[in-house]
């Protein structure tokens, strides 16, 4: 069954650019109300302003998902603006390339803060509202990578299967109830993901060969998913046959992941 979009309120995290500005926009269109969260407010402001002049309804909340105190005042300010959270979108998120020997040990632990931490915490702040309300809907953008590992990107791959541990663990928890728990799992997408995830590491790598989308391509299967819940959402297509390749045969699904992912920049054959 369809559910009406209009005059819900959802937060989305990691709205000042890419995959969380394309969903926060589309939601607007659909007649949401949206609260905007990142740690650049100046972007957040603009975002917040074309869907106002658009007609919408938005907040900019500068907020660090890394930081817990960040994230509970994003929730509590949406509440005390608009009375009310319908979904949850968990974006925000980085990456960082090259092999395990180039992951330093902090970026390592600021990966597991941001990507998975910032998840944990916009959740647990989410669901005692959806709980009391009876419903709501908590979207995760984790990734491809998520589901099947990529070369040269070992850190914010475990990040992206540790989101889906939440998801699932969630999900199962919450069976029966009218709570949604849906795992979105995007290929490459034009975004600026890769100038930050270059920026983030010691070593940069070649982009994967892989196919690609753009950001509302995600968002367009993001609001579907809002108006029909699933629990896994692959905004490409064919994407969804690789976690049932690497199933059925692991050895085959890495020498593809080889040859079709990142590489070195002196191995880029
Ligand atoms: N692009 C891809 O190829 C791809 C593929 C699969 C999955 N994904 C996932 O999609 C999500 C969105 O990525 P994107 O491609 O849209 O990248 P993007 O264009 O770089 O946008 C990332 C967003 O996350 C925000 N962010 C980063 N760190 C944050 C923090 N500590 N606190 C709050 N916000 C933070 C950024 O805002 P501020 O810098 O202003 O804080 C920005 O709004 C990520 O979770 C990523 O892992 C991306």
């Amino acid at each position: 069954m369809s559910e009406p979009l209009a005059g819900r309120v959802a937060i989305v995290t990691g709205a000042s650019a890419g995959i969380g500005r394309a969903t926060a926009v589309a939601f607007a269109r659909c007649g949401m109300t949206v609260a905007l969260a990142a740690r650049r407010l100046d972007r957040l402001q603009v975002v917040a302003d074309a869907i106002a002049a658009d007609g919408g309804r938005a907040l900019a909340v500068q907020t660090d998902v890394a930081a817990e105190a960040d994230v509970r005042a994003l929730v509590a300010r949406t509440m005390e603006t608009y009375g009310r959270l319908d979904v949850m979108v968990c974006n925000a998120g980085f990456g960082v390339e090259g092999p395990i020997e180039a992951h330093t040990t902090e970026a390592m632990r600021r990966l597991l803060d941001v990507n998975y931490m910032g998840t944990f915490f916009a959740a647990r702040a989410a669901l005692p509202i959806f709980r009391q309300a009876g419903r709501g809907h908590l979207i995760v953008v984790s990734s491809i990578v998520g589901r099947r590992g990529a070369p040269y990107v070992c850190g914010y791959a475990a990040t992206k299967c540790a989101q889906v541990g939440l998801i699932e663990s969630l999900r199962a928890e919450l069976a029966g109830t009218a709570i949604r728990v849906s795992g979105v799992y995007p290929v490459s997408t034009e975004t600026e993901f890769a100038d930050v995830m270059h920026a983030a590491s010691a070593l940069e790598t070649q982009r994967p060969t892989g196919p690609h989308q753009s950001a509302e391509t995600v968002a367009a299967a993001i609001v579907r998913c809002v108006r029909h819940p699933r629990p896994d959402v692959y905004p490409h297509a064919g994407s969804r046959l690789l976690p049932l390749l690497n199933w059925m045969a692991p050895q085959v699904t890495d020498r593809l992941m080889h040859r079709l992912g990142r590489k070195p920049r002196d191995d880029a054959r």
